[in-house]
């Protein structure tokens, strides 16, 4: 029987364990959204896959300065950001794990504040969502967006492909594409919020287009077997809606990328932190479509988890929240101790406390 602790290839990726660090944003990159040596050690503290995470997904990494949504969130676009995601993507490799970038661009769940001089957030649509991001201010409603003419959404497909260039230039393993969470993948997926009329907007396979050609350049660029995938078809995370037909949608979505042959796809399972039957929608059928390794993700416990990789529902599982207060969750977890609480005030922004300084299990 297949268990948690078992190794497993994603792709070109091997993982020591089917432990999965989902992506967290921490809110904690330098001046120049850069990141530096005390975020090297946060992912370094959790990347010994005897102890830690068989892969760390990195928190989402903005591969443009307009695809910056929340304050001191990294970027991948410029050679400092590339030079600080070296100091991380070494000190997990020294401890044995395996990293791979999570490219972000978060689309109209932003504020101007964030962004350069004179510019506004573009996204799929002109309309704005009913959304707060993290800026130097605080909690704020999100900007209005301004929708992409046609020729600039090839231009943000280019700025994929060099993310996934650069996350490779910078030592990671290889790219998750974020296409989860109400960001921009997914305010172009969903009828509920595309409203375009060229062809990235209408029927599915015209709202799809833009995600089938990011994975596509993605691809070509650092190979297949180097690059994932999140995706969470029924979220309502950041005012995204639901989707007039979802499973027709992601079914769609899904067989079109089973053609390009990547390694993974990881799944968030109901509403991104919340509940898990949200709205109804069939995993089980999604995965059949899938020929590529199965990551879930969404408030697993460990008795779940071990279920999820017995029974072949999945093929490992994520874990956001518990990582953050446990670096040595899988230990934990082996020998069946008990998981540290996190605390939700130190989630976002700040130094080291609540960051580096949730100790591992002596001994
Ligand atoms: C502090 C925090 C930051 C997060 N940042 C990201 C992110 O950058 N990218 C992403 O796809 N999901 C992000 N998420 C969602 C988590 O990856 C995960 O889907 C969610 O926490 C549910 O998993 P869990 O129950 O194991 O925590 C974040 C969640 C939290 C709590």
């Amino acid at each position: 029987m297949t268990t948690l602790f078992d190794p497993l290839k994603l792709g070109d990726i091997a993982i020591a364990n089917r432990l999965v660090m989902a992506p967290l944003t921490r809110d904690r990159a330098g001046p120049g959204r850069v990141p530096h040596a005390l975020n090297a050690t946060y992912y370094e503290q959790r990347a010994d896959p005897a102890t830690g995470a068989g892969l760390i997904i990195s928190e989402g990494t903005q591969v443009s300065a307009l695809g910056q949504g929340y304050l001191d969130t990294p970027g991948i676009y410029s050679p400092e950001q590339l030079a600080g995601w070296k100091l991380v993507t070494d000190a997990v490799h020294r401890r044995g794990g395996r990293i791979v970038a999570q490219i972000w661009h978060v689309g109209r769940i932003s504020h101007a504040s964030l962004l350069p001089a004179g510019e506004q957030p573009v996204s799929s649509t002109a309309k704005p969502a009913n959304s707060k991001t993290f800026t130097p201010a605080g909690f704020e409603q999100v900007s209005a967006p301004r929708a992409l003419t046609t020729a600039e959404v090839g231009q943000v497909v280019g700025q994929f492909r060099q993310a996934a260039r650069n996350a490779i230039d910078a030592g990671f393993d290889g790219v998750e594409v974020h296409g989860a969470n109400g960001y921009l993948v997914e305010q172009f997926l969903r009828d509920s919020c595309n409203d375009r009329s060229d062809r990235y907007g209408g029927s599915i396979e015209n709202r799809a287009r833009f995600l089938v050609e990011v994975m596509t350049a993605v691809c070509e660029e650092i190979g297949p077997g180097r690059v994932g995938l999140r995706l969470s078809p029924v979220t309502p995370a950041n005012d995204i809606g639901q989707d007039s037909n979802p499973f027709a949608l992601f079914g769609h979505v899904v067989r079109e990328l089973d053609k390009l042959g990547f390694a993974f796809i990881e799944m968030v399972e109901g509403a991104t932190g919340g509940a898990r039957d949200f709205a109804p929608f069939d995993f089980d059928a999604l995965r059949k479509l899938w020929r590529g390794a199965w990551i879930v993700n969404n408030g697993y416990t460990h008795e779940m988890a071990l279920q999820a990789v017995a029974s072949g529902k999945a093929d490992a599982v994520s874990f956001g929240k518990p990582f953050i207060s446990n670096p040595d969750l899988a230990r934990r977890l082996r020998e069946d101790k008990p998981l540290a609480e996190w605390n939700q005030a130190t989630f976002y922004g700040g130094g080291a406390e609540g960051y580096t300084d949730y100790p591992a299990l002596a001994g």
